[in-house]
């Protein structure tokens, strides 16, 4: 289904194509969910309810319940299609997984009433991203944590990127940018549960003439990591 609302500028079918392949599962997605579990450290506390939210085709959910091992997930995605995917996927999950079709702009979930989110690839697609990221503060319990990655805007913002991909205009930021919007929204953000990367995939030469010394320009920061949490 192809649809824009006030609050939902829907993907290209590249984009809805290209979540389901190999190269988003273990460049992008599997890379971000090991880190998340390094950022959040040997001691994090147990987690009875994990929301994923913009969950996509919930190629998340396994890897989650291995690595944060939740006793139950609760997804949310805005596209209709994305939605009737992740139920599938979620029927071969170990753990049980609720998927529901919603904005995370207006989560039906009640105030602190999940103990952890995963917020993987979705603010850059939301156009009101201070009302999203509140909306988050207000679900997650007292103590629980944020895990966001994010693209932001020196790759989102790049030709190749936006002739493939739809993202709102002008409301992409940068690293520095999402940290401080994070803040702002009442998380606890510690300088050691911050990340940037630059990976090869965020290159608009994919790395190869950079190898060779064909470009030379300081790398971007393209890529952000963050455990942020409400006190
Ligand atoms: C780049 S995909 C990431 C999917 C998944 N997190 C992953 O990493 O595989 C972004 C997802 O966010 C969803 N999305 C976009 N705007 C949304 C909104 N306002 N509320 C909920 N989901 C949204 C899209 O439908 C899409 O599935």
């Amino acid at each position: 289904m192809e649809s824009t609302t006030a609050d939902w500028v829907s993907e290209t079918r590249f984009g809805k194509w290209f979540l389901s392949t190999e190269t988003w599962y273990r460049e992008v997605l599997s890379v971000a969910l090991r880190e998340m579990r390094e950022i959040a450290g040997p001691s994090m506390p147990p987690i009875r309810r994990l929301l994923d939210v913009g969950c996509g085709q919930g190629r998340s959910f396994e890897l989650l319940a291995e690595r944060f091992r939740p006793r139950e997930i609760v997804a949310v995605d805005i596209d209709p299609l994305m939605v009737r995917i992740a139920r599938d996927t979620a029927g071969r999950c170990a753990v049980p997984v609720t998927v529901m079709q919603g904005s995370v702009k207006k989560l039906d979930l009640a105030d602190g009433s999940v103990d952890a989110i995963v917020c993987h690839q979705l603010i850059h697609h939301c156009s009101q991203q201070a009302q999203v990221l509140s909306e988050l503060f207000r679900v997650l319990a007292p103590g629980g944590m944020l895990l966001l990655g994010e693209s932001c805007e020196e790759f989102i913002d790049t030709w190749s990127v936006r002739w493939f991909f739809r993202h709102p205009p002008g409301v992409q930021h940068s690293a520095d940018e999402y940290v401080r919007m994070v803040r702002d929204a009442g998380f606890g953000v510690a300088p050691r549960d911050i990340r940037t990367s630059t990976p090869w995939w965020s290159l608009w030469e994919f790395g190869i003439l950079r190898r060779y010394g064909l470009v030379r320009s300081p790398l971007p920061v393209t890529e952000l990591l963050l455990l942020a949490r409400k006190s």
